[in-house]
């Protein structure tokens, strides 16, 4: 009895790690690699009005995408300044998937070359 309820668990947690792996397998390449071409329609759509072409800000005081500005930090970190907003940068969450947003990061990070 005893050791059936100990292979029990050992299945269930099994089970709950092979779970989480494949989470992370699925979600990783998405978070790492997001794709440019839909993050630049979510840039022109969204974002441009304030960052400008090619991520050259139009506002004084605000980071220049074209030149590497505001990018020197993990994706994970944008993307919360994005869901956020600040300053006059209006929030995202709810507006934006994570995902989309994920993919505008890619976009700004491909502005600079
Ligand atoms: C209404 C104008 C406006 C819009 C629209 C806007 N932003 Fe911003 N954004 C700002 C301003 C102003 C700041 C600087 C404020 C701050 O850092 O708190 C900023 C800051 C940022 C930063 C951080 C840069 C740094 O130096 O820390 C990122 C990244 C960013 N915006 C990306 C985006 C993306 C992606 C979109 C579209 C989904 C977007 N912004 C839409 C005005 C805007």
């Amino acid at each position: 009895m005893r050791s059936e309820n100990f292979l029990k668990k050992v299945s269930r947690y099994g089970g709950s790690a092979v779970l989480l792996c494949s989470m992370a397998l699925l979600g990783m390449p998405q978070a790492m690699a997001g794709n440019p071409v839909n993050g630049g329609k979510v840039y022109n759509q969204h974002c441009k009005k304030c960052h400008g072409v090619s991520g050259k800000s139009t506002f004084p005081g605000v980071a220049d995408f074209s030149r590497g500005e505001g990018l020197l930090r993990a994706d994970s970190e944008l993307l919360k300044k994005i869901r956020n907003g600040g300053g006059m940068m209006p929030a995202y969450r709810g507006i934006l998937k994570d995902n989309e947003i994920l993919d505008a990061i890619t976009y700004l990070r491909k502005l600079h070359r």
